[in-house]
């Protein structure tokens, strides 16, 4: 099964040209999922909302799972996104169990998962899976060249456990535009760079990840217009810049 992620298009601060190309680059992978972990859109608004609906349409996919974002929820944003992207929480798809994890508050920056939604994770991961993964927006574990500890969940110690405990494969994450990659023991933490922001952070290209599941978990980062390689590599090559 393949798993493509998305991050952080910001439709209202990006490159339409870049973002176009990623959704050819995708298309013509024919994955099973994709995953867009939120931030659509700048500021939350509505035109920005219908641009990214409309890009969100071209993805040629019968599976696709779409987070609001911290920037998605200004501007009583989080009503838009209610309106225009809702869809259930729990994924099941062959012998995999996808959970979305909605972090985003209303006008506020800062992440929380929330003892409520901790509780329905626990349980709905209660069965066994061959794959557990969680996507949310906001950071489980804080990533470098981010210049603070507040890009993680305000209840990530919780959200963490949680995952542990539940034996979680996977968690994805978008929100820095950090692409990068943490392996805790049997629980691996990705991290997607955006497809289409003008900002990026310590990794200057915009990127997406694929996920390839079989009997392990790979993950690549593909430039878009460019080189793909294991996510790992950004880790090795921290500061990666194509010349
Ligand atoms: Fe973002
Ligand atoms: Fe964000």
């Amino acid at each position: 099964m393949q798993l493509v992620q998305i991050s952080d298009l910001h439709v209202g601060a990006y490159n339409a040209e870049i973002l176009l190309n990623a959704i050819d680059e995708i298309n013509r992978l024919e994955p099973d999922v994709i995953l867009v972990t939120g931030d659509l859109t700048e500021n939350g608004l509505l035109v920005e909302f219908k641009k990214a609906k409309e890009y969100i349409s071209m993805l040629k996919c019968s599976n696709i799972i779409v987070l609001a974002g911290n920037h998605d929820y200004r501007h009583t944003g989080y009503l838009l996104f209610k309106r225009m992207f809702y869809d259930k929480q729990l994924y099941e798809l062959d012998e995999c169990i996808i959970a979305k994890l909605n972090t985003a508050r209303p006008d506020r920056d800062e992440g929380e998962v929330g003892y409520r939604q901790c509780l329905w994770l626990a349980n709905s991961f209660k069965r066994d899976y061959r794959y557990k993964i969680i996507a949310m927006h906001h950071h489980l574990i804080a990533a470098p060249d981010t210049g603070s500890d507040r890009i993680i969940v305000l209840d990530a110690g919780d959200v963490l456990h949680t995952a542990l405990s539940s034996n979680v494969n996977l968690v994805i994450c978008g929100h820095k535009h950090r692409p990068w990659l943490w392996n805790l023991g049997s629980l691996i933490i990705a991290y997607a760079g955006t497809v289409s922001s003008i900002k990026m952070r310590g990794f200057f290209e915009n990127s997406y990840n694929i996920i390839d599941i079989d009997d392990t978990i790979k993950i690549d980062l593909k430039i878009v217009n460019g080189e793909r390689m294991p996510l790992e590599k950004v880790v090795r090559m921290r500061e990666y810049i194509e010349e």
